[in-house]
């Protein structure tokens, strides 16, 4: 049942659309979007500023677009405006070029392929938490950053980018601030030599030195890591030509940017939902410690780590790393019967439909548990999109369920993530939804309570065997 006010959706050539400020799309498009959804429900279609764009807020007008009708539609503004950064990499791209591409893609992220680099995962993680402390201070965020970054770059490009994590991390940490400004972003063209976009150019050159290195060495060694580098290398065009630097570059540079950030983004808010809610992490540390005890987590373990998943499930529900998609109409058709022409915008947010009523009891509440008896199943299939749909889903996602599992497994078992009172933690929604200021925490070893209760318990069962005797 679709809830559009049909009087307040004015479309029509000649009519034209309502128009609606941009006002706080910049500093909050979160309460932007949530607003609009408030006011005009399920389809909403607004002129703001010059640009025509229709809000959807429903499942099934989302499947329409992502799916049934994808044909309809190229990506939207923003990204097409970041495309001085991501060049023709799998995420910008369209059509044939896109197809030939993902298509090569593709065998990386095969299941067997993505469960090769399951111990890596663990690996990282557990070479990050032994460099932890108990009672330190530090920002989860930046950790998570440094840690996803590292797994990416070892795991597609066998690359050991520990020596360049700093100079790659802050140049696309810059980025994606900068990217964070809707309206540079969409209204500054980004050749215009202002201060932001000769900052990203450097930035963007420094990226490139690093991708560059990495691509001529592996050339040079004629390597067969069966990586995804070595995928991309060795593949032949139709006219039997190989991929270009450039093209090389472009791929590289779009699954650094979106194979790390986002995962590293969901464990920040994971880590920050689970330090609010101390039901659900004993209820995590129960699970951990029944399943894994003190062994480190492995691929097979994950289908026994059920409230993991849950947790991670729940968390890209309430805070989506890709918190919003947009979309170019390049055909005219009709939405839900209201036309839509060549040139329109079509936004849709998973912040919006994941916290929907209609689809979630008490819906800004962190509960795991709500995805146990499958409730994904009873769902209709896009009223939980973290990851999108259709043809242009994200590649990474069986890759980041993983990692995100694998890594909460590793630190949780090890440590408890507590809160520094009075930092603040807000939601920056740029293309990405990351917390602006990071997560301070401090970190509280568990094996320290663990061997106090098994101490305790062994005192116990000394004092009863005592008394028995
Ligand atoms: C929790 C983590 C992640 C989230 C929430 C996420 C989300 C998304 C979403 C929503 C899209 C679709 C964008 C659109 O339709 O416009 C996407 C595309 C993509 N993602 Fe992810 N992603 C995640 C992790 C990853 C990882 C780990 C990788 C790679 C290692 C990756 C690589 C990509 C690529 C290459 C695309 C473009 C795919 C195409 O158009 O063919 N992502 N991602």
């Amino acid at each position: 049942m679709l809830h559009a006010n049909r009087k307040k959706f004015p479309v029509g050539p000649s009519e034209g659309l309502k128009r609606w400020s941009l006002g706080p799309l910049n500093d909050n498009p979160l309460e932007y979007f949530t607003r609009i959804a408030r006011e005009f429900g399920d389809i909403a279609g607004l002129r703001i500023l010059n640009f025509k764009t229709i809000f959807i807020n429903h499942p099934d007008l989302i499947e329409e677009v992502l799916v049934t009708n994808a044909r309809k539609y190229s990506k939207g503004r923003v990204l097409r405006a970041n495309r001085h950064v991501f060049g023709e990499g799998l995420l910008t791209s369209e059509g044939d070029f896109w197809l030939r591409q993902r298509r090569l893609a593709q065998p990386a992220f095969h299941r067997e392929r993505i469960a090769s680099y399951a111990a890596t995962m663990v690996d990282y993680a557990q070479g990050l938490v032994s460099g932890w402390r108990d009672g330190e201070e530090r920002d989860a965020h930046r950790e998570m950053m440094r840690l996803t970054l590292q797994i990416v770059g070892k795991t597609l490009f066998d690359a050991d980018v520990e020596r360049d994590a700093q100079g790659v991390g802050k140049s696309l940490e810059l980025l994606l601030e900068i990217g964070a400004n809707f309206r540079r972003t969409i209204f500054v063209p980004h050749w215009l030599p202002t201060p932001a976009n000769l900052r990203v150019k450097r930035e963007v050159a420094q990226i490139e030195k690093i991708l560059y290195r990495i691509i001529a060495e592996r050339r040079a060694s004629g390597r067969d890591a069966g990586d995804l580098l070595s995928m991309l290398l060795a593949a032949r065009d139709d006219d039997g030509s190989k991929m270009t630097d450039k093209q090389l570059r472009d791929e590289t540079i779009t699954l650094f940017l979106a194979g790390h950030e986002t995962t590293a983004s969901t464990l920040s808010w994971t880590w920050w939902l689970l330090a609010q809610n101390p039901a659900v992490e004993k209820k995590l540390h129960a699970e951990l410690d029944t399943v894994l005890g003190d062994r480190a987590p492995a691929l097979d373990d994950l289908p026994n780590l059920v409230y993991t998943g849950h947790v991670i499930t729940e968390s890209l529900r309430l805070y989506p790393a890709a918190w919003g998609l947009a979309r170019l109409v390049v055909e005219d058709h009709e939405i839900a019967g209201y036309p839509v022409t060549k040139g329109m915008g079509v936004a849709m947010a998973q912040w919006v439909v994941h916290r929907d009523p209609r689809w979630y009891d008490a819906p800004e509440e962190f509960r795991p548990e709500r995805w146990e008896n499958d409730l994904m199943k009873r769902l209709p299939r896009f009223a939980y999109f973290p990851f999108g749909g259709g043809a242009r889903q994200c590649i990474g996602n069986a890759f980041a369920l993983m990692e995100a599992a694998l890594i909460l497994a590793t630190i949780a078992q090890k440590f408890r993530l507590r809160l520094v009172p009075n930092h603040p933690v807000v939601p920056l929604a740029s293309i990405t939804l990351r917390p602006r200021h990071g997560v301070r925490v401090t970190l509280e070893a568990r094996r320290k309570e663990s061997r106090q209760r098994n101490e305790a318990e062994r005192f116990f069962a000394g004092e009863q065997s005592a008394v028995a005797d």
